[in-house]
């Protein structure tokens, strides 16, 4: 690996450091993944992150309602989940359907509106020390094996918003999906990332920072879209599959390509 230790690359970064503390939201280093395989105890650590209240009680309820309902089969399954799970988030609506195994962090941050889905073998992560968490509001469906996940960052999915399977949502900062917004699957939302301005430290040991993202209403993602952090989508906007979009784009616009490019107005 290029060493890097002189005073002129010292002051460059030291400079990047501070457009990054200005610009970005920075991400703190008590959620990295170091810190479940630190010291202190299991039980302890496992209230923090998985959890998210302290006490035994909150442990208690929790290990009752994952480990007697996630599993359980059939309709039967989405019966008893729809009754019972509705105590272990913040607030559940109406008509809301849980699929089977659906792996659930910090519940206390959740709000899920009427008549949502959440299809099998989702991730809802709220985690994170100081956010607000995940509000999914009414009609919004979530296809299989997708993932939301804080990072200390907030994820809003509007009204009759609809995500396919395989997605990824993630958020150290503010995820915003505006309402009626169609998400093909394997999409990628990347809201916070990794900073690599040092050289003689890997990546992993760098600080993360975060501008979050946001989506207006009625927009279309195509298969495989990737929309990086601090991005900005107008509404009614379509993106193409596979695309990567790393910048801002205007309502009534068509963006395809790597990276992506305005192609067209839907106007
Ligand atoms: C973006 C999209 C809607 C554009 O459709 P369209 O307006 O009919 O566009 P066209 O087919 O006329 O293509 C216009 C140009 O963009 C290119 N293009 C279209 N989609 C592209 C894509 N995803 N990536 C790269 N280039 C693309 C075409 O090759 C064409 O290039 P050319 O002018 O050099 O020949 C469509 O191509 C697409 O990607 N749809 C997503 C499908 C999907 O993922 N569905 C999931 C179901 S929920």
């Amino acid at each position: 690996m290029e060493k890097t230790n002189n005073d002129d690359t010292n002051n460059l970064n030291s400079k990047n450091t501070e457009k990054i503390t200005k610009d970005y939201k920075i991400i703190g280093d008590e959620l990295r993944t170091k810190q479940l395989t630190g010291r202190g105890s299991k039980f302890g650590k496992y209230s923090e992150f998985i959890v998210g209240k302290k006490g035994f009680a909150a442990f208690l309820k929790y290990e009752f309602l994952t480990c007697t309902f996630s599993d359980c089969p059939g309709a039967l399954g989405i019966f008893l989940r729809g009754i019972f799970y509705r105590f272990l988030f913040k607030k559940v609506g109406k008509g809301v359907s849980f699929g089977r195994n659906i792996t659930i962090r910090h519940p206390n941050k959740i709000v899920i509106g009427n008549n949502v889905v959440i299809d099998d073998n989702c991730v809802l992560d709220a985690k994170g020390t100081e956010n607000k968490g995940i509000e999914i509001k009414d009609g919004v469906f979530i296809g299989r094996n997708t993932i939301l996940s804080c990072k200390d960052g907030n994820i809003t999915l509007e009204e009759n918003t609809n995500i396919g399977f395989n997605c990824e949502l993630c958020s150290a900062n503010d995820l915003n999906i505006g309402k009626n917004t169609l998400i093909a699957a394997y999409v990628y939302f990347v809201a916070g990332d990794h900073t690599f301005n040092v050289t003689d430290k890997p990546v992993i040991e760098q600080i993360g920072r975060s501008q979050g993202i946001n989506v207006g209403e009625n927009c279309w993602f195509g298969v495989k879209a990737t929309v990086f952090d601090g991005v900005n989508i107008g509404n009614d906007v379509i993106i193409g599959a596979s695309a990567v979009v790393n910048i801002d784009i205007p309502s009534f616009s068509i963006a395809v390509g790597i990276p992506a490019k305005v192609i067209k107005s839907r106007l």
